[in-house]
C-alpha cells in the first residue's frame, strides 16, 4: 500500500513572494510530524527558487513544464530546469491549461515524456467537463489517458500519478461523491493496465481533485478497496490551517 499523497496546487497564487514564503513555512511547520502521508506543494514557477531553500517536510512540485530541454521557446520552462530547483513532481494537463491555453492531449503526452526523462513524477490531470445522468465515467477520460500515455514503454509511468479532477467539481464547492470517485479510480487503473501493462497499472497512484476541503477530504480515501490514494487541492491549499487539517485527516486513516 502506498502512503497517501496530498498535493497543493496554488495555481496563480499568492500575489507576492513574501506571502508564498509565509504560506509555505506554515504548511511545512504544520505537517512536520506527519509520517504516513506525503505532501507536495506546487507554487507558481517564480517562487520555486526561494521555496527550494526552505523546503523539507514538504516536497516541491511545478504546475507545468515544456517538452524540450532548452531552445527558442519563449516563455517556457523545462523539466530539467525545474529539477535544478529541487522539484520532484510536475502537474501536467491541468484542465485550466487545457481550457485557457488550448493544451491538447498530444502536447500533454510530450510533456509527460519530458518529465519522466528527468526522473521526476508526472501528475497527469484528467476529467470530464460534465457528468451525464447515468453517473458513468465519460469516455473522454479514457481518451485523455490513452493519448497522454501513448508512446510510453510498458511499465513506464509505474511511479506516476493520475489526478481525476472532474471539471464541474473544480472551484465550485460541488465535489464528486466518494463512491463515484472510487469508481473513477478503479476505471482509471484498468485503463492504465490496458495501455501500459500490469506493472504500471498497479504502480500508478490515482488521486482526487475538485472542491476538496478539511471536512470532506478523508471521505475520498477508501480503506477497503484500492480507490483514491490522495488529493490534489486547489483553493483550500491557500489556507495553511485548512490544508494542514486535510493532511492530518488523511494521515489518520
Ligand atoms: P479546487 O480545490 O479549488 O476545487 O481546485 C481543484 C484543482 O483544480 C486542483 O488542481
Amino acid at each position: 500500500m502506498h502512503k497517501s499523497i496530498i498535493i497543493a496546487n496554488w495555481k496563480l497564487n499568492p500575489g507576492t513572494a513574501s506571502e508564498a514564503r509565509l504560506l509555505f513555512s506554515a504548511v511545512k511547520k504544520g505537517v512536520a510530524g506527519i509520517r504516513n502521508a506525503e505532501v507536495v506543494v506546487c507554487p507558481p514557477f517564480v517562487y520555486l527558487p526561494a521555496l527550494s531553500e526552505i523546503r523539507r517536510a514538504a516536497s516541491l512540485g511545478a504546475q507545468d513544464c515544456f517538452w524540450e530541454d532548452k531552445g527558442a521557446y519563449t516563455g517556457e520552462v523545462s523539466s530539467s530546469m525545474l529539477k535544478e530547483f529541487g522539484v520532484t513532481h510536475v502537474i501536467v494537463g491541468h484542465s485550466e491549461r487545457r481550457n485557457w491555453l488550448g493544451e491538447t492531449d498530444e502536447m500533454i503526452a510530450r510533456k509527460i515524456k519530458a518529465v519522466l526523462k528527468e526522473k521526476l513524477t508526472p501528475v497527469l490531470c484528467v476529467g470530464e467537463r460534465e457528468r451525464d445522468s447515468s453517473g458513468d465515467i465519460p469516455a473522454i477520460v479514457e481518451e485523455q489517458i490513452c493519448t497522454a500515455l501513448s508512446g510510453l514503454k510498458k511499465g513506464e509511468f509505474k511511479n506516476g500519478i493520475i489526478a481525476y479532477e472532474p471539471v464541474w467539481a473544480i472551484g465550485t464547492g460541488r465535489p464528486d461523491t466518494p463512491d463515484d470517485a472510487a469508481r473513477a479510480a478503479i476505471f482509471i487503473r484498468k485503463i492504465v493496465k490496458k495501455v501500459l501493462g500490469k506493472t504500471a497499472g498497479e504502480g500508478v497512484r490515482i488521486i482526487y481533485g475538485g472542491s476538496v476541503n478539511a471536512k470532506n477530504a478523508a471521505s475520498f480515501i477508501s480503506k477497503d478497496i484500492r480507490g483514491m490514494e490522495g488529493m490534489l487541492v486547489g483553493g483550500a491549499s491557500l489556507k495553511a490551517d485548512e490544508f494542514v487539517q486535510i493532511v492530518k485527516s488523511i494521515s489518520e486513516i
